[in-house]
């Protein structure tokens, strides 16, 4: 057997399936409560629009001769022409032209970071922060260092070993996974402190659709285009995705950014997979058209229900000394419990004992701190289901106070 380890190169030393994720694969038990993946809830899903519109484009020979063909790296025009008058609505006034379509917005990730981080650049990150997002930055090999916050002095609270900068990665609106957002002041003191550092910010906003109460926030990138004269004028390369509004399996995002950067990606992407499938970009713009913006107020109004439902079995179940979120938007509660109990511990005895599950905070920190956090995500479980998820994770921790794992 050929000893693979040492043949593969040192960036792929970082690149390991977690334990948790193995755990997290017996999640399929129909008895077991799971709050462990952020996942949309498929009832939700436009079904009839999204079948009825492959049915148009491939009942139509010239049509279907474009769909199922190769097409541009840079996306679809009709699609990318959509998005650029959706990032004009965001206060971003933008032309197709500034926008990139990718297979998701986690390619969008990838692409991004293989297009800024050199071995050892400094990328600036929220603690917690997104692991997908983690994961994409860490084959190129980055260090990781705090996000500047309000009133912080950066320069000082970087670490002196901390190299060029590379990129800040940001979700301002309903992050994964602690459900919480930047407020203005928040994020015009991000804008000003990186572009202090002269540092491009990576805005994820894979949740901005989802608010369920309080006033919209602008977009960093409009905040940014306000205060330039524009997006080319920014340092803001912003991320979306139609996987959280539509659905994630036509994998569908893009990139909103400065021209020369996005004339940049789009090397990086032909390099990569020529295009994103064009049926999809075709049905998708066909879709988005006719469902949105109405289809997202039922999946607002759907989660938004399922949010409350877990705040307040939260806030009748939970023995003191756990904390938690409380999320205006987005698909995430973020819970830390007392000091002394690990999270990844008591995941175990969630799936044996109490037939629950949620993800473990640990892995969401660049740091490896986060031992006593965990997310809990409210998207999947109806709210029956979610009060008795929560009673049972609550009896659980009681029971681990008086008898710690
Ligand atoms: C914060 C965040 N960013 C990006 C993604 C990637 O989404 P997609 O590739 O489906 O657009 C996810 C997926 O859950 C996410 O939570």
């Amino acid at each position: 057997m050929t000893a693979w380890e040492k043949r593969y190169a040192t960036r792929a030393r970082g690149m390991v399936a977690s334990e948790i994720r193995e755990l997290l694969k017996l999640l399929d038990q129909p008895d077991i409560i799971s709050f462990a993946g952020g996942i949309p809830d498929p009832a939700l899903f436009p079904v009839p629009a999204i079948e009825s519109a492959h049915r148009r484009i491939l009942s139509d020979p010239a049509r279907a001769a474009v769909a199922l063909q190769y097409s541009p790296s840079e996306g679809y025009r009709p699609l990318r022409q959509w998005i650029a008058d959706y990032m004009t609505t965001l206060g971003a006034p933008c032309t197709g032209e500034q926008i990139l379509i990718t297979s998701g917005s986690q390619q969008a990730l990838d692409f991004i970071a293989k297009l800024f981080i050199g071995a050892g650049d400094t990328v600036l990150v929220a603690r917690p922060t997104y692991l997908g997002a983690l994961q994409a930055m860490s084959a190129y090999e980055p260090v990781y260092a705090p996000l500047p916050r309000r009133g912080d002095n950066q320069r000082r609270s970087l670490p002196p070993s901390a190299g060029r900068f590379a990129l800040a990665y940001v979700m301002p609106s309903f992050a994964n996974p602690t459900g919480t957002s930047l407020d203005i002041a928040d994020r015009a003191a991000l804008l000003e402190a990186t572009a202090a550092l002269d540092v491009p910010v990576v805005e994820d906003a894979a949740y901005e659709a989802l608010r369920y109460d309080g006033a919209p926030r602008p977009a960093l990138i409009a905040l940014d285009a306000a205060r330039t004269g524009g997006i080319d004028e920014g340092h803001v390369l912003y991320c979306g995705t139609f996987s959280k509004t539509v659905v994630p399996g036509l994998r569908l995002g893009w990139v909103a950014a400065p021209l020369p950067v996005i004339r940049r990606l789009v090397l990086i992407k032909q390099a990569s997979d020529l295009h994103t499938p064009t049926l999809s970009q075709m049905v998708m713009h066909e879709v988005v058209q006719e469902v949105l913006p109405a289809h997202v107020a039922p999946i607002r109004a759907a989660y938004r229900a399922r949010r409350d439902a877990m705040l307040k079995a939260l806030a009748a179940e939970m023995p003191a000394g756990v904390e938690w979120t409380k999320p205006e938007g987005g698909m995430f509660v973020w819970v830390t419990l007392p000091a002394h109990i690990d999270a990844a511990a008591l995941l175990r005895r969630a799936i044996s004992d109490a037939r629950v599950a949620f993800v473990p905070g640990r892995a969401f920190h660049a740091d490896g701190t986060g031992a006593n956090t965990l997310r809990l995500s409210f998207s999947r479980a109806d709210e029956a289901m979610i009060g008795e998820g929560i009673a049972r994770l609550a009896a659980l921790l009681r029971a681990t106070s008086s008898n710690p794992p």
